[in-house]
């Protein structure tokens, strides 16, 4: 990764950026200089956003109000971008959504909806900006995992293997570049309290530690980082002690509670 001074003038691309995580990414980005294209559906919420990064940290911030899950909406972005002359120096997939409860009671065009936001437009994202940073020979992609990743979650099912497929998918892609000057990464945040998870819980951090984990994952080498040493202590017993069925069966009991109360 590149100085403070290296990263000035330089331009991140943040999804999900207006709230929660992103919001906190994007302040940490902007301190150290760098210019910000911010993205999720919301504008106004992004624009209120890009309005405060513009006024405290005097950087350039542009906005663009996306559906991420819908087809083609991250090729839209690319050519957004490319329009604008912007090269993407830094891509933060951070954008997810969530669904909690049995799949048979699920709405099928939520979960497909869930799938094609966490997975297929970190995946698409990925590929469409990859191709320039490695000609430059730098630049750097965070992907927004889960501790949830790391092994099935019941009463989460879609949730965890988008997640997974975020890891597996980084982990990968990190192989294929680690020669190329390209940093890829993904960050895990175990419970957080933004909008997307409100349950109270013990071990819960803020958006402000996973961000600081963010930032000293584009510092560092490997292709995963864990927010926490909690929450790595669990992706360890959950996704290399136990066997997959016996982290299945002890996540469907302690989920059982949080989804369906008993
Ligand atoms: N909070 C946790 O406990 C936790 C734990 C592990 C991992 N994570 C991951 O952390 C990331 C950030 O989540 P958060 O906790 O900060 O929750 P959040 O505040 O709800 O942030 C989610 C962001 O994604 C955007 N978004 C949602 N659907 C979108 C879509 N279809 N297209 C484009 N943007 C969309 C939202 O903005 P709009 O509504 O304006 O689109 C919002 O800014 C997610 O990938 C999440 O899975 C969170």
């Amino acid at each position: 990764m590149k100085t403070k001074e290296e990263m000035r003038r330089r331009t991140a691309v943040v999804t999900g950026a207006a709230t929660g995580i992103g919001a906190a990414i994007t302040e940490r980005l902007a301190r150290q200089g760098m210019h910000l294209v911010l993205v999720a559906r919301d504008g106004a919420r992004l624009e209120t956003a890009a309005e405060q990064l513009r006024a405290e940290h005097g950087v350039q911030v542009s906005t663009f109000a996306l559906d991420l899950s819908h087809q083609g909406a991250p090729a839209r972005l690319a050519e957004w971008l490319t329009g604008a002359g912007t090269e993407v120096d830094v891509l933060v997939n951070n954008a997810g959504a969530i669904l909690m409860g049995p799949i048979a009671d699920s709405d099928p065009a939520r979960v497909r909806g869930l799938v094609d936001l966490n997975a297929g437009a970190v995946a698409e994202l990925t590929a469409l900006v990859l191709p320039a940073m490695v000609a430059r020979g730098t630049g750097a992609i965070v992907n927004i995992a889960s501790t949830g990743a790391y092994a099935p979650a019941p009463y989460m099912a879609a949730y965890a293997a988008s997640k997974a497929f975020v890891l597996s998918f980084t982990q990968a892609v990190w192989a294929e570049t680690k020669t190329t000057g390209v940093r890829v990464v993904a960050v895990s945040p175990g419970p957080t309290d933004t909008a997307m998870n409100t349950r109270r819980m013990p071990g819960k951090r803020g958006p402000d530690s996973v961000a600081d984990t963010v930032m000293s994952a584009l510092r560092g080498r490997g292709p995963a980082v864990v927010d926490g040493r909690l929450n790595a202590f669990q992706t360890f017993v959950f996704g290399r002690l136990l066997s997959a069925s016996a982290a299945t069966r002890t996540a469907e009991r302690i989920l059982r509670k949080a989804a369906l109360g008993n």
